[in-house]
C-alpha cells in the first residue's frame, strides 16, 4: 500500500474550524452511525456486489448525497475535514433515510493511508481548496506522491474525477497526472473538460464560483 507522506504542519483546508451551534453539535454527535470499518466490508452481506464510490472533501455532501440517492445500491463514502460539513451531509441523510453513505472525519491524506488497495470505481475530488500562490503550492491536495497513493486505492479502469474553477489548480493538476504513468487522460477535445458526466449535480461551490464567472473545469482520467 503505497502511502502519501504528509509533511508535517501542512494542511490543505482554508480557514479555522467555527464552533458548531447546539443543533450542530446534535447531528455530530450521530458520526458513530456513518462510519466505516473497511476490514468489515467484504463481510457485510449488505454490500455485496455493491460499487464503491470516494469523495474527498464533499463541503456540505450535495454530490455525495444525490449520487448516493440515485444508486442505493452502490456505496458511497466521504472524507470532510470540517464537522460543519459533516453536520450538513448527516442532516440530509437523516432528512430522506439515505443508507448508503459513510463518513470519515478528518484529514482525507491521513484516512487514505488506512484504505485497503484496489476497492474504489471512482475517486472524486471536486473544487479542492485551490492554493492558487505559489508559496502555497505544498498544501495542494494533488502532489505526485498522492498520485500514487490515489492510483492504488481505485480498481482498474475505474475513475479519478477532478473539478475545479480555478485554472492554475486544473494546469497544476494535468501537469503532475501526465507526469505519472498511473491514469489515462480521458479528454479528445474541449467539451470533456468543460462539460461534466452526464449525472453530474454541481455543488453549492462550484454554483458560487459560476456566479462570480468563473468557469468549471472538469478532468476525467482512468486508471491503467
Ligand atoms: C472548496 S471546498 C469544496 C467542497 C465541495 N467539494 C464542493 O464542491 O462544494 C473544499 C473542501 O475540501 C475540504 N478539504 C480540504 N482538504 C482536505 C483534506 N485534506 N481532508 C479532508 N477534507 C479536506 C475542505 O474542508 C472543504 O470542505
Amino acid at each position: 500500500m503505497p502511502s502519501s507522506k504528509i509533511q508535517k504542519n501542512v494542511i490543505t483546508v482554508r480557514g479555522r474550524e467555527r464552533s458548531l451551534t447546539i443543533k450542530q453539535k446534535n447531528l455530530f454527535s450521530n458520526l458513530d452511525k456513518y462510519k466505516l470499518d473497511f476490514s468489515l466490508l467484504k463481510k457485510d452481506k449488505k454490500y455485496k456486489g455493491s460499487k464503491l464510490f470516494f469523495e474527498i472533501g464533499f463541503g456540505s455532501g450535495d454530490i455525495i448525497y444525490r449520487q448516493a440517492k440515485l444508486n442505493p445500491n452502490d456505496l458511497f463514502i466521504g472524507v470532510e475535514y470540517y464537522r460543519k460539513g459533516i453536520t450538513q451531509l448527516i442532516e440530509k441523510i437523516e432528512n430522506n433515510n439515505i443508507e448508503n453513505i459513510k463518513i470519515l472525519h478528518g484529514d482525507a491524506r491521513k484516512i487514505l493511508m488506512n484504505i485497503p488497495d484496489g476497492i474504489f470505481e471512482e475517486i472524486w475530488l471536486f473544487f479542492p481548496d485551490p492554493w492558487p500562490k505559489n508559496r502555497h503550492e505544498k498544501r495542494r491536495f494533488i502532489q505526485l506522491d498522492m498520485i500514487d497513493t490515489l492510483a492504488s486505492k481505485i480498481k482498474k479502469d475505474g475513475k479519478l474525477l477532478i473539478s475545479s474553477d480555478d485554472k492554475n489548480y486544473i494546469g497544476w493538476t494535468l501537469s503532475l497526472l501526465l507526469m505519472k504513468n498511473c491514469f489515462n487522460w480521458l479528454a479528445l477535445g474541449p467539451s470533456d473538460w468543460r462539460l461534466p458526466n452526464n449525472d453530474y449535480f454541481g455543488s453549492r461551490y462550484e454554483k458560487k464560483g459560476i456566479k462570480s464567472d468563473r468557469e468549471p473545469y472538469f478532468l476525467k482520467f482512468q486508471k491503467i
